[in-house]
């Protein structure tokens, strides 16, 4: 019998302190940075984020992650001794070694479970929820947990105006189930893509094994991320309109037969060109940006549960992931609910 991958549940965790623009200009000005609630909103659609307590246990990146996976396995009326596989995907991991994954799975007690990391930035649940159905599709697991989580706020450069505006902390967390090929609710197709030329557009220069972070390379912030935010603007609108057109005409379908858009949060207006050039109303996009600002491999999962707890997502409708994030990757997942 041939198989296909159903998203059985989801589930989300956010660290306690939120951080609003008017906060967050007060907070940067002591550092001769200037900003304001007004910029903010009109050019992000973000009016706060969450950030991490680094002194809490409770919010590490692989707490958020656990408390998001548990939220899941509860919808998915599954428990943690079902995972056969888990994948996190994370670009702020807790240590280099061991992954985010292990640390989770301890936290878990998945003890049946294998377990990795994947770095895919912003497009990195995308990337983990195609992973797993293929290793559903092959027969090799049967139940997979893929974790969206990211503490971006530890690599922020609180002194650089134009980036540090946009990021916050989040986790976001999906239960993919084994079920036959002609299972109603199911992953319909996706397409995924990279262009490594464009790696210098969003980078952390500094503490990777290429450059280590030295006295002066710290002082000069190369281990903060570094952004061309209005370059990425063009490639973001450009890419996901590409991922979006792709997976629908895999499909023999058109932006008429979705009943929900779940983009990449990243800007409300990169969000807004998308729609506008897929000529699809923005009252079936899903959007959390305003709320959380940009969570990186977060940002599907989190607004993808928002919108099942609250009823606006239901059985039989069609859904579409569109996600871009540095390296560039971006990919989009096309699915029955
Ligand atoms: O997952 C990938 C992560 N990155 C992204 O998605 C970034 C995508 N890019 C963006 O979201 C937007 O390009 C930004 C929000 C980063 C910037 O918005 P923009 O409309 O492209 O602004 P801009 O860079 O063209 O800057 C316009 C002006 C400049 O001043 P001048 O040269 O016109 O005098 C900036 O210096 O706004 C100034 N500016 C600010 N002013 C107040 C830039 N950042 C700020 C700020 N507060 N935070």
């Amino acid at each position: 019998m041939a198989f296909a991958a159903k998203i059985l549940g989801t589930g989300s965790a956010f660290p306690q302190r939120r951080l609003t623009n008017d906060e967050l200009a007060h907070q940067i000005a002591a550092g001769g940075v200037e900003t304001n609630d007004r910029w903010i909103r009109e050019r992000t659609g973000i009016r706060e984020r969450r950030i991490t307590d680094t002194g809490n246990s409770a919010e590490t990146n692989s707490s958020l992650g656990t408390q998001a996976a548990r939220n899941a396995l509860a919808m998915a009326k599954k428990s943690a001794a079902d995972i056969d596989q888990i994948i996190y995907a994370t670009c702020t991991p807790d240590t280099i070694i061991p992954s985010t994954a292990c640390w989770l799975q301890q936290k878990l007690g998945a003890d049946r479970a294998w377990a990795m990391d994947i770095n895919a930035a912003c497009s990195g649940f995308v990337y983990g929820v195609v992973t797993g159905e293929q290793f559903i599709k092959s027969g090799h697991a049967r139940t997979v947990l893929v974790v969206g989580a990211e503490v971006l706020s530890q690599f922020v450069n609180w002194t650089d105006r134009t980036s540090c505006i946009l990021f916050g902390d989040g986790a976001g967390a999906a239960v993919l189930e084994r079920v036959s090929d002609d299972s109603p609710g199911r992953i319909l197709s996706s397409h995924l893509l990279s262009n490594g030329s464009l790696n210098g557009l969003f980078l952390i220069p500094a503490g990777g094994s290429k450059l280590e972070v030295t006295p002066e390379r710290f002082h000069q912030n190369l281990h903060k991320i570094q952004m061309n935010g209005r370059e990425i603007f063009k490639v973001a609108v450009r890419t996901l309109v590409e991922c979006a057109t792709r997976v629908l005409e895999q499909n023999q379908m058109t932006v008429a037969d979705l009943d929900w858009f779940v983009p990449h949060q990243a800007n409300i207006r990169i969000i807004e060109a998308v729609a506008d050039r897929l000529n699809y109303p923005m009252d079936r996009v899903l959007v959390n940006v305003d709320r959380f600002g940009n969570t990186s491999a977060a940002t599907i999962p989190t607004v993808l549960d928002g919108a099942l707890r609250d009823g606006r997502i239901e059985p039989g409708q069609t859904v579409l992931f569109d996600a871009f994030g540095a390296g560039l990757t971006a990919g989009s997942v096309l699915l029955r609910w």
